[in-house]
């Protein structure tokens, strides 16, 4: 006989009502917490993540200003000028003439400029650009701009020598980002003083300016004394030169303008992100602000690898503003961590120069043996703001409010890297200290039989400085302060024993 199938009994599969009252007992006041800290964490960094500094009204005067030298891809044979003027487009040129390395001086001749109006948020202006090729090796050229009636005074700059093709020597700066832009001045004052005629440009890591406005690029360019019409500039762009627009960020209406860098950069970052080579180094620059969205971080993956990888010199130099390891404490970068660090690894970067965490560090890679290699990654900054650091195992050498300029040479068996303190502002300007009392950092790089390229530390012997003092008086600022000054002490302990 066939029995009638009885479907068991589901007893237990009744949710139990008292333990889901229980956890909507934990989940509600949970999500409340959360979203009260989130509000809370809105409204004290809404200015900072989403608010841009405002930009005072301006008009543009008529005079030729912001002059601006920079290299085309060739450091060896082109350039590009820039610069201001006025808020019509006018026909302009620039009048060049070229003193031979022999000597001779050679009849000039005039050069039609490239021209377009600029409109940001409180203003607008005329900028022009001359690009120029075929420039001779150890050449001075005599230049005056001319925008519509106005002509500029007669400035020059100086081409490589056929020596300079042996010896790249350049001073690279992090942060500068000096609202006022007096400590700046006298920075650049003391470049000029000590290293105008040796050196052949000026690298800069990004955030040259305080926020996105006209008054910030005006201290900009007054700080710099005058460099800028004859020591080419290659500047990566930082944060703040970025506009920020909710979500989005957007790169200043004036950087292109004011720089026009070389067209080699991934789409989307004409240039922004760019490389220029010379005899012994291709030195490649990233603009690192935008590149947070999975478009750009593969279009520039493949651009650096590329980059990188096609190079015949040498030498491969990076510069960038966030840093793959942060020096800040608590801060991090995910996407330059965990993206572009192995690119740089593998790919056969030697020197990357960063900023952005307004403290100093400097970490290599670890051979086989455990020995250091490239690539050698340092953190800059010559910023009146300064960022407690932080004491990541990562970094071989550490500094905090600290201003620093670094002076580097590279020449076809090694670069050598030198970080100096700027002269303190008890020191006459007119009677330069003895820079090996300002030396903050030393290290070389250079290539063994083994074809791998080794760092050798340099400075093992010099102090680590830990200036940084800016806590609050509160007791949440003292217990800082306290632990600040155990993690010091403990590092100090730790190198002693090394
Ligand atoms: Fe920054």
């Amino acid at each position: 006989m066939r029995t009638k199938y009885k479907p068991p009994r589901l007893r237990n599969l009744k949710p139990d009502k008292r333990k889901g009252r229980k956890k909507r007992y934990i989940l509600i006041p949970l999500l409340l917490v959360i979203l009260l800290s989130l509000g809370i964490l809105l409204k004290v960094r809404w200015g900072a993540w989403f608010g841009n500094a405002p930009e005072a009204p301006y008009s543009t005067p008529e005079e030729i200003t912001r002059i601006t030298l920079t290299p085309g891809s060739d450091f060896t044979s082109e350039r590009t000028l820039s610069w201001r003027s006025g808020e019509r487009l006018e026909a302009s040129a620039v009048y060049i003439q070229e003193i031979t390395a022999g000597g001779d001086t050679l009849p000039g001749h005039r050069i039609p400029a490239l021209g377009r109006l600029v409109k940001s948020r409180s203003g607008k202006g005329c900028f022009y650009h001359v690009s120029l090729d075929s420039l001779h090796l150890g050449a001075r050229y005599l230049y005056r701009l001319q925008s519509g009636e106005r002509r500029s005074p007669i400035y020059s700059f100086t081409m490589p020598t056929e020596r300079d093709c042996d010896t790249t020597r350049f001073v690279y700066l992090g942060d500068v980002q000096d609202p006022a832009g007096q400590m700046s001045s006298t920075f650049f004052r003391e470049i000029k003083a000590r290293l105008a005629d040796s050196i052949q440009f000026l690298a800069l890591a990004g955030d040259q300016i305080e926020g996105p406005t006209d008054q910030y690029w005006q201290s900009w360019y007054q700080a710099l004394q005058g460099l800028n019409t004859r020591i080419p500039v290659i500047a990566a762009p930082g944060n703040h030169e970025y506009l920020k627009r909710g979500f989005a960020r957007e790169l200043d209406v004036r950087w292109i303008p004011q720089t026009n860098y070389p067209l080699n950069g991934p789409k989307d970052f004409l240039q922004r992100s760019y490389y220029i080579d010379f005899p012994l180094m291709r030195l490649i620059v990233l603009d690192t602000t935008d590149i947070m969205w999975l478009g750009a971080i593969n279009s520039h993956k493949s651009w650096l690898r590329h980059a990188l990888s096609s190079s015949r010199q040498p030498w491969q130099v990076v510069l960038f503003h966030h840093a793959v390891d942060c020096v800040r404490e608590g801060r991090k970068n995910l996407i330059m961590h965990h993206v572009f660090k192995d690119e740089l690894l593998d790919h056969g970067a030697d020197l990357v120069l960063q900023g952005h965490d307004h403290g100093y560090a400097r970490s290599t890679t670890r051979g086989q043996r455990g020995d250091t290699i490239a690539p050698a990654f340092v953190i800059s900054s010559a910023s009146p703001k300064v960022y407690r650091n932080g004491f990541s195992a990562v970094h071989d050498r550490l500094g905090s409010g600290l201003q620093l300029y670094q002076d580097i040479t590279v020449t076809k068996s090694q670069i050598h890297y030198t970080s100096y303190r700027f002269q303190p502002d008890s020191v006459s300007r007119d009677s330069l200290l003895d820079r090996s009392k300002l030396l903050y950092d030393e290290f070389t790089l250079s290539r063994g039989r083994d074809g791998v390229v080794h760092v050798d530390d340099k400075a093992r012997s010099l102090p680590e400085l830990f200036l940084y003092e800016n806590f609050s008086t509160d007791s949440k600022g003292q217990k800082r302060a306290a632990q600040y000054a155990k993690e010091v002490k403990e590092r100090r302990e730790r190198r002693k024993k090394q």
